[in-house]
């Protein structure tokens, strides 16, 4: 192959590998509260820019990370079912987290990120340390709202059982905060 072709392609890659982060950072983006911030969506993207996501806590956000990765949204509430292009897991509420019977028989076997972003703050998202042998934990795993204390307090219990550090992301214009767990 001829060099001017050769780097004529290679050209032609960048191009469409800038393209796709400007279309991502230009992406319209929610200001729910209840959405994942568009800097923890951006963060994913680089981290992560292609497998499997196992979400605990769907909305509109899932609908955003269906269209890059294979989605499992774990969900409580049947009303925030079927929305969006995400394998759903209806696991309603017992015994304040989602019903582990559910989640035993149901839960992928394979992913390379967890995010927690559910269930609702006034239900709490304490189960999740709780049944952590559940999970593959030797991935990335993400938790939204840490800049809320049981949130946070999550995270440090998770980290240390795991025996692995953590970081925490700036503050977001609305003062939410995430945090990374990193596979060893
Ligand atoms: C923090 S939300 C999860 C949001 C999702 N991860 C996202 O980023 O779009 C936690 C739970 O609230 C409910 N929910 C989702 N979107 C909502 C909304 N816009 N308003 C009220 N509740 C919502 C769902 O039951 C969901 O499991």
């Amino acid at each position: 192959m001829g060099t001017l072709f050769k780097s004529f392609i290679i050209t032609i890659l960048i191009l469409n590998s800038t393209t796709i982060i400007n279309t991502e950072e230009t992406m319209e983006w929610t200001d729910s509260a209840h959405s994942i911030p568009k800097e923890l969506f951006l963060y994913i993207r680089e981290r992560l820019p292609e497998g499997t996501i196992l979400e605990l806590g769907s909305g509109w956000a899932s609908g955003q990370l269906s269209k890059f990765y294979t989605l499992y949204s774990i969900e409580h509430d049947h009303r925030w079912l079927n929305r969006y292009n995400t394998n759903y897991i209806y696991a309603p509420i017992k015994n304040r987290w989602y019903n582990v019977d559910i989640l035993k028989r149901e839960l992928p076997e394979k992913y390379d990120l967890i995010l927690i972003d559910g269930p609702p703050g006034d239900i709490g998202r304490g189960g999740f340390y709780t049944n952590l042998w559940l999970f593959d934990t030797n991935t990335i795993i993400i938790f939204d709202d840490v800049n809320r204390k049981a949130e946070y307090d999550l995270m440090v219990r998770v980290a240390n059982k795991l025996n692995r550090g953590f970081t925490v992301s700036a503050k977001d214009r609305f003062g939410k905060m995430f945090g990374i767990i990193e596979p060893r």
